[in-house]
C-alpha cells in the first residue's frame, strides 16, 4: 500500500536515505504536455548561450508533476554525455547545509570526508568543477539560499553549467534569477481520466469505458491534480468497478473535510480516511521520518511490529 523501498541498511544503519537520483522515473506518464515540456526544456539546455551558468526553473503547485518532468528531462538521451557532471540533488523544505553539499558531491562522484565543514565542502566542489561542465537538478527548493548562499559560488567555477530547480514558489525562481521558467499546469479532464484508469493498472480504456462520465467527475473533484488522481485511483482500484461504487466514493464527506491544510484536503484525506484502523496507525507512523527521504521497508515493518501496530505472520 505504501510503496516502500526494499533495501538494506545504509552504512550508518539509519532507517532512511535521501532520494539521490532520478531512478524513480515514472514509467507510465500520460499526456502530450509532459513530452512537449520535456522537449522544450531539453532544447533550451542544448542550445544554451555560452553563459557560465544557465538557470532554469520548473514551477507549479504541489503534486502537479514538477519532479516528474524534471526526472524526464534529467534522463533525456539528448543530455547523455553532454556534461562532465550530471547530478540530481533533492533539497526539500528542511535541509542542512552540509548534507546538501555532501549530496551534491556524492552525486557528482566526488569523494569527501564525513567531518568536512561547509567551507571545506564548498572548496571541494569548486576545485573539482573548475573548467568542467555540469548539469545539476535541485529538486524541491523552498529557500533560494540553497543556491544563492551555498552552491552558487562554488559552481560558478565551472566552465559552463546548467541548473534546473523545481519549486512551488515563483519568488524563489525570481530571486535565483532564472533565465527561463516552465510552469506545469493542472491536467485537462481527458488526460486526468487517462491517468485515473492507467493508475488502476487497467491496460485498455474499453475495460472502464462505461465509467468514463463518473470518472471525469472524479478527476474534476481532484482539481486536475495528478497526485490526487493517482491517490484516488488506488482507492477506486480496491473497490468494485461499478458506477454505484464510484458514486459512493464521489459522495463521501471526506472530500470536503475542512480544517485541513489545503494540500492534504480532498482526495488525499479521503484515501487516508478509507484505510482500516490498523493501517491508519501504520501510515501515521511514517510521519516520524523526514520528508522526501526513502523509507526502507524491512526496517519500517520491524518498527511497526515492535510498536505492536502490526503482527508478523
Ligand atoms: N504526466 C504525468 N503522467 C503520469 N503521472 C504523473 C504525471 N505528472 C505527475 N504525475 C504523478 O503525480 C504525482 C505527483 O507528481 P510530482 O511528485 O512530480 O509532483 P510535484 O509537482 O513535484 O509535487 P511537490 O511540489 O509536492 O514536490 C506523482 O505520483 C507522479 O507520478
Ligand atoms: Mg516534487
Amino acid at each position: 500500500i505504501f510503496k516502500l523501498n526494499r533495501r538494506h541498511h545504509n552504512e550508518s544503519g539509519s532507517a532512511w536515505t535521501p532520494i539521490e537520483s532520478s531512478s524513480l522515473v515514472e514509467p507510465n506518464l500520460v499526456g502530450k504536455e509532459v513530452i512537449r515540456a520535456c522537449r522544450e526544456v531539453v532544447d533550451l539546455v542544448v542550445a544554451r548561450k555560452k553563459k557560465n551558468v544557465y538557470k532554469l526553473a520548473i514551477v507549479g503547485t504541489g503534486g502537479v508533476g514538477k519532479t516528474t518532468l524534471a526526472q524526464k528531462i534529467f534522463n533525456d538521451k539528448k543530455l547523455e554525455g553532454r556534461f562532465d557532471h550530471h547530478a540530481w540533488a533533492c533539497v526539500s523544505k528542511e535541509y542542512s547545509r552540509d548534507s546538501l553539499l555532501r549530496q551534491v558531491l556524492r552525486n557528482m562522484g566526488i569523494r569527501y570526508e564525513q567531518d568536512e565543514s561547509v567551507p571545506e565542502l564548498q572548496r571541494k566542489i569548486k576545485s573539482h568543477i573548475a573548467n568542467k561542465s555540469f548539469f545539476l537538478v535541485l529538486d524541491d527548493v523552498w529557500n533560494s539560499e540553497a543556491w544563492t548562499d551555498l552552491l552558487s559560488t562554488p559552481l560558478h567555477a565551472a566552465a559552463t553549467g546548467v541548473i534546473l530547480i523545481t519549486t512551488r514558489d515563483d519568488t524563489i525562481a525570481r530571486v535565483i534569477g532564472v533565465d527561463h521558467t516552465h510552469r506545469v499546469d493542472l491536467m485537462s479532464a481527458d488526460v486526468g481520466w487517462e491517468l485515473l484508469w492507467r493508475s488502476m493498472n487497467i491496460n485498455q480504456e474499453k475495460q472502464v469505458q462505461n465509467l468514463k462520465d463518473i470518472g471525469i467527475e472524479i478527476v474534476r473533484k481532484c482539481g486536475g491534480l495528478p497526485l490526487a488522481i493517482r491517490v484516488i485511483a488506488t482507492v477506486l482500484a480496491s473497490q468494485e468497478q461499478t458506477e454505484n461504487e464510484w458514486r459512493r466514493i464521489l459522495g463521501k464527506n471526506a472530500w470536503s473535510m475542512s480544517k485541513l491544510p489545503r494540500e492534504l484536503s480532498g482526495a488525499l484525506y479521503l484515501s487516508y480516511e478509507v484505510l482500516p484502523h490498523q493501517l491508519k496507525q501504520c501510515f501515521l507512523y511514517c510521519a516520524l521520518f523526514p520528508e522526501d527521504e526513502t523509507i526502507l521497508r524491512d526496517i519500517l515493518t520491524r518498527m511497526w511490529v515492535a510498536e505492536a501496530l502490526w503482527m508478523r505472520k
